[in-house]
């Protein structure tokens, strides 16, 4: 069945050069024509992340960013026009990555056209804003964790760099099997903010050694700090490398016999392929333990300047999203 959308143009943002914060706008947009493999949502929210953050002032100058371009990795939504897929017009899906926002249009904007297999039905008695702050952060919090780190209750996790709205995912879902967590944060204020980890640690850039016990860390730092977290395992212990916090992106000079010590495990996620049955998985688990995603701040769309604001101020904790 398809849909009668009357009108032909839409609101968005479109990016074609770095744009601080202060110069994003809503303008006039085609809505898309369906094809076939690919599905039409009507946006209702989206959460905004600090990659779209990197893409909108830095990254977009790369050649494989398709100019100009919407931005946005994920969005929540209903099902406009299903085109040739099983889904059927107004049900609630969500989408994310995939090329979403860099090699084809995203989600800031009142419709997006998205390749139906990124995109996934889900059940939730959660209100547009919560769930738009589940799909990016909650599936890498949740491959970072369990597929990575094979994560049990009897851990002890390691969550550097967790004033985020990943690190916050990922305190969460940790916290609800029952593990124990040490959280860090770079700032003395915001130590407050890690009140539901068991530990909560200021980041002096040297935790190595002065951490007994733990057997999984989730780096969201990046590598600025990942060769002092391998020090910080017990034997048998994996680092899952996530994040890209610190602003250094590689690490140069890395000695792998050396720098990983003995007995210790590597690994990184990347949250480029979501799976239907993880997404699923994902929302009956916050929805059978009555978890809420922590929504940091909440825009309208036509305050998509103010949100991407709050985004390059760091000034939000926890998840800012969107709503259309
Ligand atoms: N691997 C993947 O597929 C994947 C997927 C999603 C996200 N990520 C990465 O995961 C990280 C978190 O993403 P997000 O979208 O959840 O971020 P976010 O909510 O936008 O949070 C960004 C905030 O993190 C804080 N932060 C905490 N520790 C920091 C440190 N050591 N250095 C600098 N800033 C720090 C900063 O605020 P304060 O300085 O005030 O603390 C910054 O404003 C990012 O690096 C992102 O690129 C990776």
């Amino acid at each position: 069945m398809q849909t009668t959308i009357k009108q032909t143009t839409m609101r968005a943002v479109r990016l074609a050069q770095p744009t601080p914060a202060s110069m994003v706008t809503l303008c006039d947009a085609p809505i898309p024509e369906v094809k076939p493999g690919w599905v039409l949502v009507k946006v209702k929210a989206f959460g905004l992340n600090h990659s779209e953050q990197i893409l909108r002032l830095n990254e977009i100058q790369a050649d494989y960013i398709s100019k100009p371009i919407i931005p946005g990795i994920e969005c929540v939504g209903e099902i406009a026009d299903p085109s040739d897929s099983a889904f059927r017009v107004g049900q609630k899906v969500a989408a994310l990555m995939g090329g979403m926002g860099r090699s084809f249009n995203g989600s800031y904007a009142e419709y997006a056209l998205l390749p139906t297999h990124h995109v996934f039905a889900v059940e939730s008695a959660l209100d547009w804003a919560e769930m738009a702050a589940i799909p990016e952060s909650y599936f890498t919090a949740w491959g970072s964790l369990f597929e990575c780190l094979a994560l049990q209750a009897n851990d002890v996790l390691l969550i550097r760099g967790a004033t985020c709205a990943l690190g916050y995912a990922a305190l969460q879902i940790a916290k609800a099997i029952g593990c124990t967590v040490v959280a860090t944060t770079h700032k003395e204020s915001k130590l407050p903010l890690l009140a539901g980890a068991d530990k909560a640690l200021l980041d002096n850039g040297r935790l190595a050694a002065s951490l007994p016990g733990v057997t999984k860390a989730l780096e969201l730092v990046g590598p600025k700090t990942l060769p002092d977290t391998l020090c910080c395992l017990e034997k048998g212990g994996i680092v899952c490398n996530t994040g890209i916090l610190g602003g250094v992106y590689t690490l140069n000079g890395f000695d792998p016999i050396k720098d990983i010590p003995n007995g210790v495990y590597l690994t990184g996620f990347f949250s480029n392929y979501p799976t239907a049955e993880t997404m699923r998985t994902i929302f009956r688990f916050l929805d059978e333990r009555r978890l809420k995603p922590a929504v940091g701040a909440k825009f309208a769309f036509e305050n998509i300047r103010e949100a991407c604001q709050a985004l390059d101020s760091g000034s939000v904790n926890g998840k800012i999203v969107v709503t259309i």
